[in-house]
């Protein structure tokens, strides 16, 4: 198997949730296999190993883990995105796309310095809006938005395309069709 195909059998699939008719992509289980983990992080990370990166931004939740990770890997910062009133610090807060409506992200208003490099990470890339949102909020603080990587990529919603068209490089290592 190659690395894309085994790093896609880590991943598990449930059908209806967390509504009927949707396909619910599953990292817990790539998450629970050190190798795939591992190779994931690295795999992320490849392009911009020998760049400076001054911080790792992570989209809550899953987005947390694999930021931490790569942050480590990079010795850079890491910064929590997360949404609606969850951050204790004083924060600028940004509107973003959901399937249905509309919800907020937001960071720490001195979670990052004007011109610093950032990497933005998440686990999945669907129709683009979070991202979208979470890159407003890191350029809003004066941020260098290097790129955008994700494990996996639904690349019949269109988001990675989006980014790109923001400006963003975008890396997904995985991608599903169907959703
Ligand atoms: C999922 C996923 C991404 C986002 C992608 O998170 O983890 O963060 O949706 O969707 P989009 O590209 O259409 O914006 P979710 O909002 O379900 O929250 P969670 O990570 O906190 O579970
Ligand atoms: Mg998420």
């Amino acid at each position: 198997m190659t690395f894309e195909q085994d790093l896609k059998a880590s991943v598990r699939t449930i059908p209806d949730y967390p509504k009927p008719g949707i396909l619910f992509r599953d990292i817990t289980t790539l998450l629970g296999d050190a190798r795939s983990f591992r190779r994931a992080v690295d795999e992320l990370v490849q392009p911009w190993a020998g760049s400076k990166i001054d911080k790792v931004a992570g989209i809550e939740a899953r987005g947390f883990i694999l930021g931490g990770a790569i942050a480590h890997q990079v010795s850079s910062g890491f910064v929590p995105i997360r949404k609606k009133g969850k951050l204790p610090h004083t924060c600028v807060s940004m509107e973003y796309a959901l399937e249905y409506g509309t919800d907020h992200i937001e960071i720490h208003v001195d979670a990052l310095q004007k011109g610093e490099r950032v990497v933005l990470v998440d686990d999945l890339i669907a129709t683009g809006g979070t991202a979208e949102g979470a890159i407003k909020l890191l350029r809003q603080l004066g941020a260098e938005v290097v790129a955008a990587c994700f494990v996996i990529d639904l690349p019949e919603l269109g988001g990675a395309d989006k980014i790109r068209a923001m400006g963003v490089p975008v890396r997904t290592l995985i991608s599903f069709e169907g959703h």
